[in-house]
């Protein structure tokens, strides 16, 4: 860190603003958070911040110090957390800390690995986490509108941000008395919506940034995407790029909350991707023009366990394409190539912040931006903004060829250590590793429609969320239809056909306990309706419908009052035409009956008969299976491979695994190669048409214990559970490639590194061999790799002696290392493929 200590700056930036930058004359108190246009300022010292979002119950605890770790590794300063309200809150004044939710603890986790912490409490968070994280009792107190100036909103509002306001200073979490937490949030993207709640929208900011205020944390409020926030509170930015964003006042330092490194998966939808090249490109351009806190949101996004996922139709995984993935590992490129750009960034830390930036065109989309003082400190970026074209670029008398849409840092405004869009960083191959589950499977199927008593009948429809409450998916919907001997189509060999519709989010049809048809609406689209033909009978027939939730809405304008449910059921094709059921009587159940027995659990097993089976029961809908399993062995992360399956809810040994669903996404509409030049939008980079969106789900290692685990599946409409398989997650092959005119980098120490390469395994795993090393002329690509006529014999014996049975190592392209003097006039790589246990 550069001492700053009494300065007195004045910056004049292009907008002709005048700023003053005055700091602290004397120590500042310690632990103090304070800012102003261009930083935070924390203990005295000015702060750039890399900041990395990991929400606490989307991991579980056990994974909580690795993924911290691998973050620092990462380069990062700050972890960013929100707060998940619905999840501590699960009644009224009945509050949970534990488990997944034991914030304390995951705010201590990131304080001993000496790391800062930004807690956006909301406590509205989106997230596409269920109902934007409210709790939604919340949304049945009498009176309450959310996210306005409504009274009992606001009570409860306050009353939950002031628990964990409390919670925090009785730690001594915020920076002010010590701690990590250096900035908080309140509320949450709620500019875009202000609008539609009129005045009460407005006066809600208002008193939000009070109410945040007035709870005297000593650390600033932000508001993120918030446009009007009162002084002092900061609005910040939220998008793919934020380059050109300004705060709402000219006191204020720019900062980042949500850079989206990938995006998040619906349920039959596509697998989004963005390239480490644009990531890279947005983060260096925000620095580049005057920014100094980034957060990725996510880093790692890992999984909506249970029914926690937000809606309709956001997956289990929220994987997100983070830099360290679902799992829990660092993902490559992705993890290593910003990993560079971070160590790049921080070599430019101290000009950065204590210069105005003096802006250089160098041609018609090519600029740099140079941060310099009489000292001679000097640190320059050097943009293309081309979206198509490299272009060659002359600054300070020296000539820089730029790839299309990428930056080039230059600490010394001299040498280039890092270009956004060339990838130096290892790659690596990764498996799901099959692993038969060879069960011995039991049992238990439900009968279609209502269970033990009914809870209601009415004539009509009633709103699916309004009456199961959230406190389960599922609502069944039944009623009796007679049919007279003298319909023609009991004759004829014809059905008739059903017609539903439904505000959403997908329901199965049977008939006299028999599936006919099932539905759904998709993507983000939830009211659905559809035609199916259905088997009548002559006399009485049963037809019970199961409406289901797959995640409530969790953002938008009035969004809790946004509904599910059937709203028209008819018959097709009857004598008398078409027949209207949509107001006859019909009978209500909410919930399944083994939620209702709990299933799941192993010890509530006893409150049903299960029946053993030899060969599971194929194709048939409602049924619980249960065995016991063994945990795969080794410690890679496992997952559930559903594939097979039909549509459900899993657990093991009583925990939410969560939704599962292997819904497939549509044939069209993806890429092969990703071209990462240009402007990124979640649907650029499409991957996985065709295949199911989420086949796997990943079960924790620390939810098994040594033996005897309980796997509890609940299958709506029909798989092949036998061909349900554990899968581990292998790392097979790392590998990485650098070559003589790559650029070198600068250590922390500004110690200069040569063209090098580095290589990395995941947490608790060691380089365990080299199945190829090459310095020369190798060709080929990762796992087929082949030496050329250039070739040092020295190669695997080097790499093995820096790398042998270390985490991660470094190999330069060094005369110590390697024959540089090897087939002069050609340019030199090395290339490895390495193996990790
Ligand atoms: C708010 O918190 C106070 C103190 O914890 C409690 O007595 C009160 O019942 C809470 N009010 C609501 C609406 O939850
Ligand atoms: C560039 O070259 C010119 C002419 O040789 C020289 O006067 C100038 O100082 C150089 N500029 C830099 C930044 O080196
Ligand atoms: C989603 O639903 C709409 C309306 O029902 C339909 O037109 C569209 O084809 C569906 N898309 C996919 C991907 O299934
Ligand atoms: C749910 O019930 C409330 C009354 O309790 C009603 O105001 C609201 O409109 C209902 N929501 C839907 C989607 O029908
Ligand atoms: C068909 O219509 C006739 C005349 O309206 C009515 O009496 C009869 O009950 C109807 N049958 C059915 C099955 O709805």
């Amino acid at each position: 860190m550069a001492s700053i200590g009494c300065t007195l700056f004045i910056l004049l930036h292009s907008c002709c603003f005048v700023w003053l930058y005055i700091l602290p004359v004397a120590e500042a108190a310690a632990n103090s958070v304070k800012y102003d246009s261009r930083s935070l300022i924390i203990d005295g010292q000015r702060r750039l911040l890399i900041s990395a979002a990991i929400h606490y119950p989307r991991s579980v605890p056990a994974m909580w110090p690795g993924l911290v770790k691998t973050a620092k590794e990462g380069g990062v300063d700050a972890i960013e957390t929100y707060v998940f309200w619905n999840g501590h809150e699960p009644s009224p004044g009945n509050y949970y800390f534990g488990g997944r939710y034991d914030l304390p603890k995951f705010v201590k986790i990131v304080q001993d690995a000496g790391m800062l912490l930004i807690l956006r409490i909301g406590p509205f968070v989106a997230a596409e986490w269920n109902f934007g994280g409210i709790p939604v009792w919340l949304h049945y107190v009498p009176g309450t509108v959310f996210r306005t100036d409504n009274e009992p909103f606001k009570l409860y509002m306050q009353n939950f941000t002031t628990l964990i306001v409390n919670m925090m200073k009785k730690d001594k979490f915020f920076a002010s008395q010590g701690g990590p937490i250096i900035l908080a949030q309140v509320e949450n993207e709620y500019g875009f919506y202000e609008p539609a709640y009129g005045e009460g929208g407005k006066s809600y900011t208002q008193w939000a940034a009070k109410m945040a205020l007035s709870q005297n944390t000593g650390v600033p409020w932000i508001m993120c995407q918030q446009w009007d926030t009162p002084d002092p509170v900061i609005n910040t930015c939220n998008s793919f790029y934020c380059d050109d964003f300004k705060p709402s006042y000219p006191t204020m330092p720019k900062i980042w909350t949500e850079n989206w490194p990938g995006w998040f998966k619906t349920f039959g939808g596509r697998d989004p991707h963005r390239p480490p090249e644009d990531v890279a490109y947005s983060v260096a351009r925000f620095f580049q023009k005057g920014g100094s806190v980034h957060n990725y949101y996510m880093y790692h996004g890992g999984t909506n366990f249970g029914r926690t996922s937000g809606g309709p139709f956001i997956t289990t995984s929220y994987d997100y394409d983070a830099p360290i993935d679902e799992y829990g590992l660092p993902r490559f490129p992705k993890w290593g190539h910003l990993k560079e750009l971070h160590r790049a960034i921080k070599l430019c830390e101290h000009a950065l912040l204590n210069n105005k930036p003096a802006l250089v065109l160098l041609g018609p989309k090519q600029e740099a931006d140079v941060y310099e003082d009489q000292t001679g400190t000097c640190a320059a970026f050097i943009a293309n903004l081309d979206d198509t074209n490299e272009k060659t670029v002359q600054f300070r008398n020296a000539s820089y060829t730029l790839p299309a849409w990428s930056v080039s840092i230059l600490p010394d405004c001299k040498n280039v250590v890092f270009n956004t869009a060339k990838v130096g960083s290892q790659t690596s191959t990764i498996e799901m590793v099959p692993e038969k589950l060879q069960p011995n499977w039991e049992i238990y199927v439900e009968k279609a429609g209502i269970w033990g008593e009914a809870d209601f009948t009415r004539n009509g429809f009633v709103d699916h969320i309004n009456t199961t409450k959230d406190t389960t998916d599922y609502l069944w919907h039944t009623t009796r239809l007679f049919v007279d001997r003298s319909e023609d189509f009991l004759t004829k060999g014809i059905k008739p056909i059903l017609l539903i519709e439904s505000k959403g989010h997908a329901l199965h049809a049977f008939v006299n306990g028999i599936l006919q048809a099932s539905a759904s609406g998709n993507g983000t689209v939830s009211p659905f309706k559809f035609k199916s033909p259905v088997s009548l009978k002559a006399g009485n027939n049963e037809i019970a419908i199961l409406s289901m939730t797959v995640g409530l809405q969790n953002a938008g304008s009035f969004y809790e009052w946004v509904g599910a449910g059937l709203t028209s059921v008819k018959l097709e094709g009857m004598k008398n035409g078409t027949m209207d059921l949509s107001h006859t009587a019909w009978t209500y159940k909410i919930g399944l009956e083994g939620e209702h027995l709990r299933l799941y659990n192993a010890d509530s097993a006893k409150n049903v008969k299960w029946t053993k089976v030899s060969e599971p029961p194929k194709n048939q809908p409602l049924t619980w299976y249960k065995a016991i399993v063994d945990a795969p062995p080794g410690d890679e992360p496992i997952a559930l491979d559903m594939v097979h399956m039909g549509k459900g809810l899993a657990w093991l040994n009583g925990e939410q695994i969560g939704r599962y669903w292997p819904r497939k996404a549509p044939t069209d509409k993806c890429v092969t190669t990703c071209d990462y030049r240009g402007k990124f939008n979640p649907d650029k980079c499409n991957r996985g048409c065709g295949e199911p969106t989420q086949r796997w789900y990943h079960v924790p290692r620390s939810w098994f214990k040594p033996s005897g685990n309980v796997l509890v599946i609940f299958e709506e409409k029909g798989g092949d559970p036998s061909q349900m398989m554990f899968s581990r997650r292998k790392v097979s092959a790392l590998c990485a490639h650098v070559s003589e005119d790559h650029p070198s980098f600068v250590t922390n120490d500004m110690r200069k590194i040569k063209s090098s390469l580095e290589l990395k395994c995941p947490i608790n795993a060691y380089i365990s061999g080299f199945k190829f090393a090459s310095y020369g002329t190798p060709t080929g690509s990762c796992q087929s790799f082949t030496v050329g006529d250039c070739h040092d014999p020295d190669s695997t014996s080097v790499v093995e002696k820096l790398c042998l049975n270390k985490n991660e190592c470094i190999v330069e392209l060094s005369e110590d290392n390697f024959k540089t003097e090897l087939c002069p006039g050609k340019t030199k790589k090395l290339v490895v493929e390495a193996m990790c246990s």
